[in-house]
């Protein structure tokens, strides 16, 4: 979620791109839900290119080899520590074009706005930021559902800007310097314009609410408990 805030701020044309399928798709009278998803392909398309551009777990999880093997003609010993360099399958130019590098939702949607699935290699994700083969993570599909209805509700509710200065010069923003713990790669939020704690940056005009704080909790149990209430008996 703070790559993807910081992506909102850094690509605000991206965030009102969201927001207005979002408002012909579920309208202001409701907030989205799971049933919205196959009809907000820019919005999935946002999940996927965030779990693409700024992997968390950029060399997955070590493993080692069970029995001596070759892989490019070189030998790998039994018992050999692996690491998967899964930012570079990310940023791979033969799959994802020159433009790699940068946050584009759009090279998950084909010239109508519909989804296309990513290179064949990364199955349906689009992607290899949940690993590969038989150890890749078992808690994908509720990290996608969970990273969809959090980022559909939060930009149903609110718009993300920048931190302005007392002038109201807006803060620089920076995409390039990472977090490192050694394992997951945290956004430099204090160094993008966001303040430590992201949901306080969030603007929230386009709700009447004026709630700061936890805001995001808020949604999140409304639109269980609608959900809920909705369910057959
Ligand atoms: C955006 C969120 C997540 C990301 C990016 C992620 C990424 C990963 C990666 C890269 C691996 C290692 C795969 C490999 O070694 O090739 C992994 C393993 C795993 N993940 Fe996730 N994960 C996420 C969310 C979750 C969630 C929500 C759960 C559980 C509810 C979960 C449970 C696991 C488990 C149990 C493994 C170990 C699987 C095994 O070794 O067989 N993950 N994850």
């Amino acid at each position: 979620m703070y790559w993807w805030a910081l992506a909102m701020v850094a690509h605000p044309e991206v965030q009102r791109r969201a927001q207005d399928e979002l408002d012909t798709i579920v309208g202001r009278s409701r907030v989205p839900t799971f049933l919205d998803a196959p009809n907000l392909p820019y919005l999935q398309a946002i999940v996927k290119e965030v779990l693409r551009w700024r992997p968390v777990l950029p060399l997955a999880l070590p493993h080692t080899t069970t029995e001596d093997d070759w892989y490019n003609g070189m030998f790998v010993p039994k018992g050999t520590l692996v690491l998967t360099n899964l930012w570079h399958c990310n940023h791979e130019s033969s799959f994802y074009g020159d433009d790699a590098k940068n946050f584009r939702p759009d090279r998950f949607l084909d010239a109508n706005g519909d989804a296309i699935p990513g290179p064949a290699e990364t199955r349906e994700d689009g992607h290899g930021t949940y690993g590969f083969g038989r150890r890749a993570c078992v808690g994908k599909h509720l990290a996608n559902e969970s990273l969809f209805i959090y980022i559909a509700t939060a930009l149903w509710a609110s718009t993300f800007e920048r931190i302005r200065d007392q002038n109201g010069k807006e803060a620089p923003i920076d995409t390039e310097t990472f977090v490192d713990t050694g394992m997951v790669l945290y956004a430099y939020h204090h160094a993008s314009g966001l303040s430590a704690d992201l949901y306080t940056t969030a603007s929230l005009s386009r709700t009447a609410a004026r709630l700061r704080l936890g805001f995001l909790r808020y949604l999140r149990y409304c639109q269980l408990r609608r959900s809920y209430m909705r369910r057959e008996p």
